[in-house]
């Protein structure tokens, strides 16, 4: 407990004026008002599907999410989940985790507890409020937005996948220093792709239509910790190192669907293609999560796009990464933890099989922001706190966050780095505008 004592404190809206404050306050509101307009808008599909007993179960589902709305917005203690999912257990024994701290804050609370905890919480409700209600129990509430990134990001897709397919015809004539260059290069489109919902290229707005690799060298300012050597260094010894029995593992950990989750498959595609990697292994989410992240169907269905695409290089990389999938090269996970509220410091607690798991890893690449929050305990981290210390011993592996910054806690930034662009620019922590590719060997 000793340890504990010593972390800094959690974000939480309890601190007024906070981003964790106006996310409470005016976002996740936002959030649940939308979830409740999509299921109106569905009310005749669900109709045509399942007849009456599928407008009854909307209308239930609407006055779950209703009644959630209101005990956020009036600050209500936290319940414990009352359904009978696999993960209700340990959502509730979190819930006596909270009610035990002795940071004098009292019953657990929307405003008054960690953020980070409580907007797990409301996504971990959204989904319930379906869940409990067949027969549309199976009904993703974010599945039409996530597929509308996707369209919308067509061009930028086209443009990869097209530099992409051209940059495999020359693969293995190219030496070292260019295979460098072209992972460097995808990182960073993979990087900014975690931009998704906001613009993709530094301070333009539709930039979508633009090639994603066009603006990266403009980019570069806003790297704000840049591992990409370490991470090199890391796969060719790895590789180098390599024997017939050990095959190199990379592991990626998902962030959003859409344009991003595209840029992480060139970028898996790319290992793979350059045997940096010999296998890659995808975590995604088991339940819709934070609007806009991978869930198992979200990447079955991304893949089957590409394929079927009306674009040559398109449908050659979907039809390439089917094959991956099938030969077991690529292999897709999804485990209850990830859509936990625990930061990943507990995980060799809560979810050994999956600690363990990752142990098998040469290299864990976690995407986005919330992964990064996760990774760090979503604390008030001083920015030059050692990245290693911030993780609070969670080390399996090596492992690197690929994360552009939209909520307000960061570290192993410089001396005075941090000040610095805070004195320009006060919302650089939440703007979406600067990223880290933020390596940590795990020694
Ligand atoms: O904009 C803030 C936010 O909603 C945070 O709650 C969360 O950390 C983040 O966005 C989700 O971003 P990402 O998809 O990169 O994890
Ligand atoms: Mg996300």
């Amino acid at each position: 407990m000793a340890a504990v004592a010593a972390l800094p404190v959690s974000l939480s809206g309890r601190f007024k004026g906070s981003f964790a404050y106006f996310t409470i306050k005016d976002r996740l509101p936002q959030i649940l008002t939308r979830v409740i307009d999509t299921l109106h808008r569905h009310k005749n599909e669900f109709f045509e599907e399942h007849g009456e007993k599928g407008v009854e179960a909307e209308k239930r589902a609407i006055s779950f999410l209703s009644k959630l709305r209101n005990e956020l917005q009036t600050d209500k203690p936290v319940t414990p989940l009352e359904d009978e999912l696999p993960d209700a257990a340990l959502w509730n024994q979190y819930l006596d985790y909270q009610r035990n701290l002795s940071n004098g804050n009292g019953e657990p609370s929307w405003f008054q507890s960690p953020w980070l905890y409580v907007e797990c919480y409301m996504y971990r409700r959204i989904h319930a409020a379906l869940a409990q209600n067949p027969p549309i129990d199976n009904f993703d509430v974010f599945k039409e937005g996530k597929a509308q990134n996707f369209f919308e990001s067509q061009e930028a897709v086209i443009a990869l996948c097209t530099y992409f397919q051209e940059l495999l015809k020359n693969i293995k004539d190219l030496d070292e220093k260019q295979l460098q260059e072209e992972l460097f290069k995808l990182l960073q489109v993979s990087l900014w792709g975690n931009k998704c919902d906001l613009s993709f290229s530094a301070g333009e707005d539709s930039s979508q239509k633009s090639s994603p690799l066009q603006s990266l060298e403009n980019m570069i300012p806003y790297i704000l910790v840049n591992d990409m050597e370490k991470l090199w260094s890391l796969l060719v010894n790895a590789k180098k190192r390599k024997t017939e029995k050990n095959n190199v593992r990379v592991d990626i950990i998902l962030d959003n669907a859409g344009f991003e989750l595209v840029s992480d498959l060139v970028l898996a595609d790319f290992l793979l293609s350059s045997k940096l990697a010999d296998e890659v292994h995808f975590h995604g989410k088991s339940i819709p999560w934070y609007v806009s992240d991978t869930t198992k169907h979200d990447f079955n269905w991304t893949i089957k796009q590409l394929q079927s695409a009306n674009h040559m290089w398109m449908s050659r990389c979907g039809i390439n990464w089917e094959g991956n999938l099938k030969k077991g090269v690529w292999v897709y996970r999804d485990h209850m933890f990830w859509t936990l509220p625990h930061d990943f410091s507990s995980m060799a607690e809560v979810a050994p099989d999956l600690y363990a798991d990752l142990q098998k890893s040469n290299l864990l690449l976690f995407k986005g922001d919330l992964n990064y929050r996760k990774l760090t305990g979503d604390r008030k981290w001083e920015y030059t706190v050692p990245f290693h210390q911030a993780l609070n011993k969670f080390h399996p592996a090596p492992l690197c966050s690929l994360r552009t910054l939209k909520s307000d806690t960061q570290a192993g930034l410089k001396p005075g780095q941090g000040e610095q662009i805070q004195a320009s620019e006060p919302e650089w922590m939440v703007n979406g505008k600067y990223g880290v590719v933020q390596f940590d060997a795990a020694l």
